[in-house]
């Protein structure tokens, strides 16, 4: 596959224009940012790792009926999605207390919550991307009422599949964030990445960290920890 022109840089990916209007070249980088960015760091093998996980949860999703903007893997760094106008929010589900959550609200990290909550945040960088209310977003006009109860039942149907793959694989969904778009007929699709970077993961029996909480409170190795989780959802994947 041919690159065409960089259409975006950011701090993980860089999006690339195909032959294809409707189609764009994804590539996953090495760096590992965190605190928006206070924190940076050139991990070599990170990229491809996110990648092979991303793809491998987009076509479990699809094969359970859930669509995204993932159309293939085309090498171990890339991937090619469809073209779709991001919605600026991020979609966080929670089914346990930590990060954010557990400060926001003084709940202790590791308690199971009574049922999984969807949050949402304003994703803009020069805000630092704040938790926001529905009220917000339909003031802002980031999304229609319609649009922001697709997302939330989206958000809690991948929660579902999602929580049942890993928990096949050992591993305990802590929480993550979703990203949706736009495409060309208006539809809504889930986008970006389903990886380490953006989900919380714990071992299912020792609870050890396996996500990008061991590279924001420096845990131990990065790429040690996603090996783990590829290698065991590939395990599940050829059992
Ligand atoms: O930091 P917080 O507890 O709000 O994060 C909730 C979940 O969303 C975590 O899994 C985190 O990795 C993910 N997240 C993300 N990108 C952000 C903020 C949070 O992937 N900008």
């Amino acid at each position: 596959m041919v690159h065409g022109e960089l259409l975006y840089e950011g701090k993980a990916k860089r999006i690339y224009a195909t032959e294809n209007p409707e189609i764009v070249l994804v590539q996953y980088k090495d760096s590992a940012t965190a605190f928006n960015g206070k924190k940076f760091a050139t991990i070599e093998g990170k990229g491809q790792l996110n990648n092979q996980i991303t793809s491998l949860l987009f076509q479990e999703l699809r094969a359970s009926g859930i669509d995204s903007h993932f159309i293939e893997q085309i090498a171990k760094n890339e991937q090619l999605v469809k073209r779709v106008s991001v919605i600026p929010l991020e979609v966080v589900v929670r089914n346990v207390a930590a990060g954010s959550f557990s400060k926001r609200v003084g709940m202790e990290e590791g308690i199971r919550l009574k049922h999984p909550i969807v949050e949402f945040y304003y994703k803009d960088d020069a805000l630092g991307d704040p938790l926001i209310t529905e009220d917000h977003i339909d003031i802002l006009g980031l999304a229609s009422e319609e649009d922001v109860a697709v997302l939330k039942k989206n958000a809690l149907q991948i929660n579902k599949k999602l929580t049942g793959l890993f928990a096949s694989a050992g591993i305990k969904l802590v929480d993550f964030k979703l990203e949706f778009g736009k495409d060309s007929k208006g539809q809504i699709l889930l986008a970006d990445e389903i990886s380490p970077d953006t989900c919380r993961l714990w071992d299912e029996v020792s609870n050890a960290k396996l996500d990008k909480d061991v590279f924001r409170r420096e845990l131990g190795s990065l790429t040690e920890a996603y090996k783990k989780i590829l290698e065991k959802l590939e395990g599940l994947q050829n059992a």
